[in-house]
């Protein structure tokens, strides 16, 4: 069975849209094998977002991440990562289609960094790197 890793992000935390989330995932048939809240460590977020590292918004993603506490899911389903970035929707959140996380819940508040409320793993291997980091 595949997995992916979930991140509810500290918007998505601070919000109080975490079991809104999770009721989506569930929601959809996808199974919750794994969950932990924690505040995330400098250098876990360094290595998790390692593929963004010198771009503009990279410092504003790890501070963003930083901020608060993060809900990590692991979560399990024939497609599941295929399936979760569809459930999630579009990066950027004003352009999110209607009937996605993104696109029913997170709006641009005009910050340096989108706060998209959500992470999902975007291939089996960012899965399983993913996974290994978060859950370890
Ligand atoms: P994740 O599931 O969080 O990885 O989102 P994603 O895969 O849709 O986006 P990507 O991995 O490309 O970028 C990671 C995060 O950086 C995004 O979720 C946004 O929070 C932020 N981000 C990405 N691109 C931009 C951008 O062009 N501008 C700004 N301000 N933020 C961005
Ligand atoms: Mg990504």
């Amino acid at each position: 069975i595949e997995e992916t890793l979930v991140l509810i992000k500290p918007d998505g935390v601070a919000r109080s849209l975490s079991g809104e989330i999770l009721r989506r995932i569930e929601a959809k048939g996808y199974s919750i094998v794994d969950i932990r809240m924690l505040q995330a460590e400098r250098s876990l977020l360094a290595e998790h977002y390692a593929e963004h590292e010198g771009k503009p918004f990279y410092e504003p993603l790890v501070e963003f991440m930083e901020s608060g506490p993060i809900v990590a899911v692991r979560v399990a389903g024939n497609r599941v990562i295929e399936g979760f970035r569809s459930l999630a929707g579009t990066t950027d959140p004003t352009t999110a289609a209607p009937g996605t996380i993104r696109g029913d819940l997170a709006r641009d508040w005009g910050l340096k960094v989108q706060q998209n409320l959500v992470h999902g793993s975007d291939s089996p291997e960012s899965a399983e790197r993913e996974l290994q980091l978060w859950f370890s």
